[in-house]
């Protein structure tokens, strides 16, 4: 049985002051939910006061991004640092990375490891874009970020992983995946991790499906048997609608 999880990406948005009062407001709501874990990762200036709000809770912060290594790398942030300012996960190869910043599978996987070796865990990200859905290529896309995204990552540290399959085409356009859409998809994944690693890691990892996840969608996405968690932009910068989605309705 996998635990679920849902995560908010708040992407570049919000200041202090308002990703505190947004993430008292979660807090408070979503404390009595025990059978699912909440992630939330703000933009790197709130993760400090947010770290604070957040001690007595089981939320965890994420950072959304980190490089490899730490020295003069200006504008950049580690993983290690990440720790240190309380954070327990980090997201890396989220599309937007990918798309709007160039990297590459191979950056990604440093970054991997970097991450896992300073104790965070990973969500990884990876999708197709609406032209290689368009062109049959979406397995052919999802597993060669897959393999080289990890890499050289041995069974523990897949132990560490959660996947993210959010579909380029899907992210920020309200076009949801069909429910049969994302499962397909989260089918292949998981049969590929099995491949990869083997088939109890497989079964043992989370796979979050992420794009224009709303609380009107929510429900028939988690009912999928190989979707364990949603990955949320801008939906969970709003309170009413990450809570409801965090209270998804079960089958
Ligand atoms: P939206 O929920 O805004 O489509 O964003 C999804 C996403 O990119 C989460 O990482």
């Amino acid at each position: 049985m996998r635990t679920p999880i849902i995560a908010g990406n708040w992407k570049l948005n919000k200041t202090v002051d308002e990703a505190l009062a947004l993430a008292r407001d979660l807090k408070g709501k979503l404390s009595a939910l025990d059978d699912i874990e909440i992630i939330l990762a703000p933009p790197f200036t709130a993760l400090a006061p947010l770290a604070t709000a957040l001690n007595d809770s089981a939320i965890v912060l994420a950072g959304q991004n980190c490089y490899p290594t730490e020295g003069a790398f200006t504008g950049e942030i580690s993983p290690a640092l990440l720790r240190d300012v309380g954070c327990r996960a980090v997201i890396i190869g989220h599309s937007e990375r990918r798309h709007l910043f160039a990297e590459s599978d191979d950056f990604i996987n440093q970054k991997i490891k970097a991450a896992l070796s300073a104790g965070l865990k990973v969500i990884f990200c990876i999708g197709e874009t609406l032209t290689e859905r368009n062109e049959n290529r979406t397995f052919e896309v999802l597993e060669s970020q897959t393999r080289n995204g990890l890499a050289g990552l041995d069974r523990a540290a897949m132990c560490r992983l959660t996947v993210a399959y959010e579909p380029v085409w899907a992210i920020g356009t309200g076009q949801t995946a069909s429910n049969e859409q994302a499962q397909e998809a989260h089918r292949y994944i998981r049969n590929l991790l099995a491949k990869m690693v083997d088939s109890s890691t497989a079964e043992n990892t989370r796979i979050l499906y992420g794009g224009s996840v709303k609380p009107d969608n929510v429900d028939g996405l988690m009912a999928q048997s190989d979707i364990d968690g949603a990955l949320v932009g801008g939906a969970s910068l709003k309170a009413g609608d990450f809570i409801r989605i965090a209270r998804f309705k079960r089958n």
